[in-house]
């Protein structure tokens, strides 16, 4: 049996006696936020005909600083509780609602995958690990993070 075909049974069998891990952030969450959030929430900067662009909300989700801080309203990520966390419940409103994240018809919802992702993250403490923040330029377009 070739070696590659036998890692992968081996990992099949590793993953039915292992816990399911939960979410992680770099891999399953931080993608989502720059994605789907960093257009709007991340730190104010200069357009290319001079005008500045302030975080919506005043919530700034580019910088590990900002997403303990929060918004105007405060609250967006309570540690351990998805269900108080307002990055989590603006996103799993009716998209009609208007509060739901993203604005409608100003970007994609979060998918299944990523609403889970986000809410395990939450839950188990929203850990942001080594993560600096994430940079980009003034097209948008991400430079570092
Ligand atoms: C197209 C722009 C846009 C995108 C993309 C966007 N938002 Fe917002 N967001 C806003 C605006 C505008 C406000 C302020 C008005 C309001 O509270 O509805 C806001 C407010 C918020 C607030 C409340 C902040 C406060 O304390 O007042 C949260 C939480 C939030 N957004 C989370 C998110 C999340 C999470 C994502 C990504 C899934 C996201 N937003 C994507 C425009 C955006």
């Amino acid at each position: 049996m070739k070696t590659a075909l036998k890692t992968t049974i081996l990992l099949g069998s590793l993953s039915l006696v292992l816990p399911a891990t939960a979410a992680d952030f770099k891999k399953d969450v931080l993608p989502l936020l720059e994605k789907k959030c960093m257009s709007c929430h991340r730190e104010a900067y200069k357009t290319s005909s001079g005008r500045t662009k302030k975080p919506k909300g005043k919530l700034i989700l580019s910088t590990p600083a900002g997403i303990k801080e929060g918004g105007s309203e405060g609250d967006t990520i309570v540690p351990k509780n998805s269900a108080k966390s307002l990055a989590y419940t603006r996103v799993t409103l009716d998209k009609t609602d208007d509060d739901f994240m993203p604005p409608e018809d100003k970007g994609d919802p979060l998918t299944e995958a990523e609403l889970k992702a986000l809410k395990e993250w939450i839950d188990a403490g929203a850990d942001t690990g080594d993560w600096k923040g994430t940079k980009f330029d003034d097209a948008g377009k991400k430079i570092s993070g």
